[in-house]
């Protein structure tokens, strides 16, 4: 068993390199395989969750060469067969391959998908999308078998903005008959990224970034060269980090724009930033303003720096309020950081938080992805030793987060039992 020992109360200075973004490449590693050549990615991180998502391409006879940050997709052999379960519940993104597979060979068969217990996480807007364009959608218990003679476009509402529902439905119309209307898309940077990818590839997509996305429906795609956008929800966690403990800390190779929703906050809370055209560099203040949360799709507050963020206001003077929109069940990093020593209390999807409380080192759980990160965070700063157990959550999402903090002064180390 692997575990995460940190000693906290450091300072952390220099500079921290931002990967590329775990939500956007996990898309397009699907996405390629829509041509019948070769994509090449760059600026893919080093994370499992790509591991798990190269696994499917291979178990699918596609050639995969990786090189550093680079990844060649040659999908030109690909066997068109049932994705086993044990492949598709590693991980949530592992379901772009049923819209990719759909709309390259009208033709399916995989399971539900896996990704963080933070909530139910239906799928059945992304099936909305499948339906609405023609395919026949059947379902055993976990197994979904989708099918279509044709694949025409159509106009797709989708109920709420979902990440996943917006790509699996771009992914599906983009090599349809026709035109494909996405109302009430969801607006984040990882679907304009795919979006751009796609264009490359030949594909007609207007309006990614928008709640209304047009896809006119091509033949064929071609081989392409691609970049994944920088990682908001990584870079995020580290800016947060430099609020926590950062004597100009260097958070370098970010798209500034896309955190806007945090830095703005941070300011609120009374965060020194200077803000550069790729970077920003935060010196800890001396006290902290109280704040309010409450996460929203893009260009709202990220879903995914909730729980990061919530290590901040344990530190804030006052009563802090965290309001949970997008899921039931993203609290669970709570418990520990009460355990800690913070003084936290939630009712329903609220979080109230009193503070400053000092944190003191012990023994917690990463439940979860984000929760992880929170409880790193919780780590660097608490008096003595924190240990985290379920250490792969946080692998999963973070490209070598044991180095980037260690370089900048953190004490921080990954022990096997
Ligand atoms: N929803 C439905 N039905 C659907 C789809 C979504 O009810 O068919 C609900 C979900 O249950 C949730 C909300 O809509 O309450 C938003 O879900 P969304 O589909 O937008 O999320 P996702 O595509 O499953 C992606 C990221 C998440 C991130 C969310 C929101 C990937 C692989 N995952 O998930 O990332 O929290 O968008 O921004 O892109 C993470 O990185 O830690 C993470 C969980």
């Amino acid at each position: 068993m692997k575990k995460l020992k940190i000693q906290g109360q450091n300072e952390l200075t220099g500079t921290i390199k931002i990967s590329g973004a775990k939500n956007s490449a996990v898309a397009l590693i699907p996405a390629a395989i829509l041509c019948d050549e070769t994509a090449t990615i760059f600026n893919i991180p080093n994370i499992s969750d790509i591991d798990a998502l190269n696994e499917i391409l291979e178990y699918l006879n596609a050639k995969v060469t990786r090189n550093n940050e680079q990844i060649i997709i040659d999908s030109s052999n690909i066997i068109n067969k049932e994705i086993p379960e044990s492949i598709s519940k590693k991980l949530r993104a592992s379901y772009y391959f049923m819209s990719a597979l759909l709309g390259k060979y009208k033709k399916v068969e995989m399971y539900f998908p896996g990704g963080c217990s933070i909530g139910a996480r239906p799928i059945d807007q992304t099936l909305k999308g499948f339906k609405t364009l023609g395919a026949k959608v059947v379902e055993e218990g976990n197994k979904y078998t989708i099918t279509a003679e044709k694949l025409i476009g159509d106009y797709v509402y989708l109920d709420m903005p979902s990440v996943g529902a917006t790509i699996n439905t771009i992914l599906v119309a983009v090599k349809a008959e026709g035109t494909t209307i996405i109302e009430n898309a969801a607006k984040e940077p990882e679907i304009v990224n795919v979006a751009t990818f796609l264009n490359n590839m030949g594909a007609k997509i207007t309006g990614a970034g928008t709640s209304q996305i047009k896809i006119e429906g091509v033949k064929k795609l071609h081989s392409c060269m691609h970049e994944v956008i920088p990682d908001r929800i990584e870079a995020g966690t580290y800016v947060i980090a430099g609020a926590l403990l950062g004597n100009k800390l260097k958070i370098d190779n970010i798209i500034p724009e896309h955190i806007e929703s945090l830095t703005s906050k941070l300011e609120e809370i009374g965060v020194d930033m200077e803000i550069g055209v790729d970077y920003i560099i935060i010196t800890k203040p001396p006290e902290y303003k109280k704040a309010s949360i409450k996460t929203l799709g893009y260009p709202g507050f990220p879903t995914d720096l909730q729980q990061p963020i919530t290590t901040l206001l344990t530190q804030c003077s006052g009563i802090s309020e965290i309001e949970e929109t997008i899921y039931e069940n993203r609290f669970q990093n709570v418990k520990y950081l009460n355990k800690m020593g913070a003084n936290i209390k939630i009712y329903d999807d609220t979080a109230i938080v009193n503070g400053p409380t000092e944190l003191k080192g012990t023994e917690v759980t990463a439940t979860d992805l984000r929760a992880g990160a929170c409880l790193v965070l919780a780590g660097l700063i608490a008096k003595g030793e924190t240990t985290i157990e379920n250490v792969d959550h946080i692998l999963r999402g973070y490209e070598n987060l044991i180095q980037k903090l260690t370089n900048v002064g953190a004490k921080i180390e990954l022990i096997e039992i």
